[in-house]
């Protein structure tokens, strides 16, 4: 029998989500889903959002937000475990074992860890040091074969494999060694003040970003006032990075591609073009705004969803950990 590919993808409940993480990352997992050739995990990395210090309430509320908004998205929870992940106590327990496999060195290079440290100065906890240990377990639980994950977490990816490489050396095979996967559509989108940025919601300016739960008038307002450049032409170039970001915006939510968008926006300035952005915006995120308010009058669901989620992932996860328990020599409890 041919057994399915699996895959393992976490986003963190750090904040609200942007058009970015939705046709860079959400967007794409609900079509790896509805292909039906992966088996896949669905995780809200919540114990990765406490190496910077939250404030419990606004947590909490980010996090039952990004459930929401996973289902909302699409996302099927009936197909795969939609779990929390501090639901599944063997992410902490592998955790450790694996942040005792791992090099002060080589975790002392991730660049990511020099950006925090910059952004939080004076406020550094360990765990935002050792995150990339976690975020190895996270994976290698499920013996996940694939992980999508952006340019950002290819160091972490490329530890977890360096991991799984090593304790599989050290201990006999345990691990899959997992690899990257780039999406085959899925644009990157960058910041509307900005187009050298990718867009984020850490951007102190709030014009920079669309929100998924931006109401129809703030989408407006935001794309109005993106950066362009002093020509009119909509078309992709040298010096027109705000254009083309707009132009790739456009193209991710209605289907279209840059050289269509070219003819469509020929002979037309940047107001009808931001108009049509705008509109396409507001449509794709008109529905899944909907469902989100639906299901956030629904908690009860919610939690059947986690629940259940967190069970699954659970008996998945707790076969790899008890592996790696006995091989590493703790005594059978
Ligand atoms: N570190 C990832 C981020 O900040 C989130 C994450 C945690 C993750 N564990 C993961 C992503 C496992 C993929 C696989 O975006």
């Amino acid at each position: 029998m041919d057994e399915k590919k699996r895959i393992l993808s976490g986003i963190q409940p750090s904040g609200a989500l942007t058009l970015g993480n939705y046709v860079g990352a959400l967007r794409n997992w609900v079509e790896l889903q509805k292909s039906d050739e992966y088996d896949c995990y669905f995780m809200l990395a919540d114990m990765h959002t406490i190496t910077v210090r939250q404030l419990a309430k606004d947590f909490r509320k980010n996090a039952i937000d990004l459930l929401a908004l996973f289902l909302a998205c699409g996302l099927d929870p009936e197909k795969s475990p939609i779990f929390f992940q501090s639901h599944v106590p063997a992410h902490a327990q592998l955790g450790w074992v694996l942040t005792c496999n791992t090099y002060m060195g080589e975790i002392s290079r991730m660049s990511q860890l020099k950006d925090k440290s910059q952004k939080h100065e004076g406020n550094i906890y360990a765990g935002l040091f050792t995150y990339p240990s976690l975020m190895a377990a996270d994976i290698l639980l499920y013996q996940a074969d694939l992980v999508p994950v952006g340019a950002d977490q290819n160091q972490h990816l490329e530890l977890t494999r360096d991991l799984a490489n090593r304790f599989n050396n050290a201990y006999s095979e345990t691990f899959k060694v997992p690899e990257g996967y780039i999406p085959k559509i899925g644009a990157r989108v960058m910041s509307l003040q900005d187009p050298t940025q990718k867009m984020s919601k850490s951007d102190p300016n709030e014009n920079s970003y669309i929100l998924m739960l931006d109401s129809p008038d703030a989408v407006v307002r935001k794309i109005k006032r993106a950066v362009t450049d002093s020509g009119s032409e909509v078309k992709r170039g040298e010096g027109k990075e705000g254009v083309e970001n707009l132009m790739s915006i456009y193209c991710a939510v209605s289907g279209k591609t840059m050289e269509e968008t070219e003819a469509e926006f020929l002979g037309k300035g940047y107001g009808d073009f931001k108009t049509a952005v705008a509109e396409a915006v507001v449509e794709t995120l008109k529905p899944i705004q909907a469902r989100y308010n639906e299901l956030m009058a629904n908690k009860d669901y919610l939690e059947q969803v986690y629940r259940n989620g967190a069970e699954v992932a659970s008996r998945t996860a707790m076969k790899t950990l008890s592996k790696v328990y006995r091989k590493v020599g703790f005594i059978q409890p």
